[in-house]
């Protein structure tokens, strides 16, 4: 089982994606559990103010150490076991190779990450002392890490054996075995307006199938 708790300022930004299709039925399985911490609740004063102006200048607001610390310290309370996660455009750049670290539990009963959604323009720097992993979905700035959150959260959760129908559907696809990308796959009907299906994949040789697909492979 992996849990993982979301602090953000939009949880109805991210809630819908986990309500449907194999996110779902992960958390119906028992597979996955999805909790949320809403930041605005540890914002300070009366208008529960996340956020403030950079020291030094510059555009746009940046959150700050207090709310985003005492949201962590919350749930850490709990649980002292649980790993921060930062999706940050410096962070690491998210692999395959490294969702199937973070899905690998064997070791604790429930492994359990916490999200931090940073917003606006980013954070102030001593945030980072409380972060176990910085990750980052590619070169491009999004406005906030909810999108990221998703991302990071689906291709972990696809990797609990059990998640998808087939039980071997996630170990032989696409970038499980270092970066090979997936053959091209077809399914009925044989011939779609002359666009024919390979007549390999119809003759029943698995022999001469497993070689006509390691060569259409995107690695090969
Ligand atoms: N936040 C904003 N841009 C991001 C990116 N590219 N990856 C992760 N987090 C981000």
């Amino acid at each position: 089982m992996i849990k993982f708790t979301v602090i953000t300022l939009f949880r109805e930004a991210i809630e819908p994606y986990l309500k449907a299709s194999m996110m779902w039925k992960a958390t119906e399985k028992g597979l996955a559990e999805f909790d949320f911490v809403n930041l605005r609740d540890f914002g300070l004063g009366p208008h529960k103010s996340v956020d403030d102006t950079p020291y030094g200048g510059g555009d746009g607001m940046l959150l700050r150490c207090e709310p985003v610390f005492a949201a962590i310290e919350s749930v850490k309370e709990k649980d002292p076991q649980a790993k921060v996660i930062l999706p940050t455009p410096v962070g690491e750049i998210w692999t395959q190779e490294i969702a199937r670290r973070f899905a690998r539990v064997s070791d604790v009963p429930t492994q359990h990450y916490i999200i931090l959604c940073p917003h606006y323009e980013g954070y102030d720097e001593r945030i980072l002392s409380i972060v176990d992993y910085k990750i980052s979905l590619g070169k491009y700035v999004l406005t906030g890490g909810e999108l990221p959150a998703l991302i990071i959260i689906d291709s972990i959760v696809r990797l609990i054996p059990g998640v998808l129908g087939g039980e071997q559907s996630a170990e032989i696809e696409s970038f499980s075995n270092g970066d090979n990308l997936e053959y091209p796959q077809y399914t009925r009907p044989e011939d779609f307006r002359g666009m024919k299906v390979p007549e390999v994949l119809l003759s029943g040789n698995h022999g001469e199938i497993a070689k006509w697909r390691e060569k259409h492979s995107g690695n090969a």
